[in-house]
């Protein structure tokens, strides 16, 4: 199979594609031959060395591919050869092994990919997806008539957190620095969408949602946790998905509106606990209500660009990789 190996931590061009032997289904596992891959920022973090959760090296990076099953191994039921299926996590490892033309893994790790689905957008799924599904439902508990607040809306989390909240019912407002990014938060659902680099715009949030948002969703909590918990309603909710460095905040704004401040991160939650999330994801996937959006489809030799990509700003949605 062809594959990306990491094999020492480093800048973008350790990303080397290598022919490596086809791994093959053992008993309980299936294998997948992908046809897309999702590159996620925490990918970028792992390569680079230093970060919690890395795998030792030489690993094959990714946790997010889709493709159609073509081998399954023995005491697998409910599966078959020929089904087209997203992946999240691989038998290597819930965060790694990926960017490869074939993966092998748990049957937990792999989920329905609707037929009307691409397979660059069944690569978009699984951490977007389940980072925002957690992050609404599982950490700030979202509850029927709240608003939702997505800073950093045009992203792969961010459209993803817009779409499931809004098919929820929920008011959603969002921000995004381009253009582009704003035309594709509009079309996942939100209301308002406000440039996070124009002075100001947390006022026009504050006035198109009176008494704040119920919920924040975060993107970049080392320039943003103070600015929210200014903005944040009275027992609203902050989830830190994203954040690279540090801030100083005022707790007494905790302290006054009763505010809960969450962080979560995806690896914490077991296989089962990810698969009960794309059991709830199924029917939007579906219905057509949750829709990934692909900025880029690249070669997977052109993994040490992606990589250069996603790290720029004016995200417009997931960046994917074809073996
Ligand atoms: N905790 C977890 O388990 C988890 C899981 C997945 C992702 N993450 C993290 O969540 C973040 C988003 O992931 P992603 O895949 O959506 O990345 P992405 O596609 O690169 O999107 C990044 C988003 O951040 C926005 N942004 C940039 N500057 C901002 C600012 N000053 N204020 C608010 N938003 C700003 C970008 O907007 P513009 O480009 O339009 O400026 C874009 O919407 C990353 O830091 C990632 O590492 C965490």
């Amino acid at each position: 199979m062809q594959a990306i190996v990491v094999r020492q931590h480093g800048a973008p061009e350790v990303l080397q594609l290598e022919t490596l032997p086809d791994p093959v289904a053992g008993s309980g596992e299936i294998r997948v031959r992908v046809a897309a891959i999702g590159v996620n920022p925490y990918d970028t973090y792992m390569r680079a060395g230093g970060y919690a959760n890395a795998p030792d090296c030489p690993y094959i990076p990714g946790a997010d591919a889709a493709g159609v099953i073509d081998q399954i191994g023995p005491g697998v039921t409910g599966l078959s050869v020929g089904e087209r299926v997203y992946v999240g996590g691989t038998a290597a490892g819930k965060s790694h092994g990926a960017y490869a033309s074939l993966v092998v893994c748990r049957p937990t790790q792999v989920h329905a990919l609707p037929a009307h689905l691409t397979f660059a957008q069944g690569a978009a799924i699984h951490v977007p997806y389940a980072t925002a599904w957690r992050a609404l439902f599982g950490r700030a508990q979202l509850k029927a008539g709240e608003t939702v607040f997505v800073h950093g809306g045009s992203g792969a989390v961010g459209l993803a957190t817009i779409q499931i909240a809004r098919a929820a019912g929920h008011t959603v407002v969002a921000t995004a620095s381009t253009p582009e990014g704003t035309a594709l938060a509009q079309q996942a659902g939100a209301a308002h969408v406000f440039n996070h680099r124009t002075p100001g715009y947390l006022d026009q949030v504050a006035a198109a949602l009176p008494g704040g948002p119920s919920v924040i969703v975060e993107m970049l909590a080392n320039v943003n946790l103070d600015h929210d918990l200014t903005l944040l309603a009275r027992h609203g909710r902050i989830v830190v998905v994203g954040n690279r460095g540090r801030i100083e905040i005022d707790p007494r704004k905790i302290m006054g509106k009763e505010a809960g401040v969450y962080g979560m991160a995806l690896w914490n939650l077991s296989e089962d606990e990810l698969a009960g999330i794309h059991g709830q994801l199924a029917a939007g996937l579906a219905g057509g209500a949750l829709s990934p959006v692909v900025n880029v489809e690249l070669p997977l030799a052109e993994a040490p660009r992606a990589h250069a990509l996603i790290m720029e700003p004016g995200a417009r949605g997931k960046i994917v990789l074809a073996p």
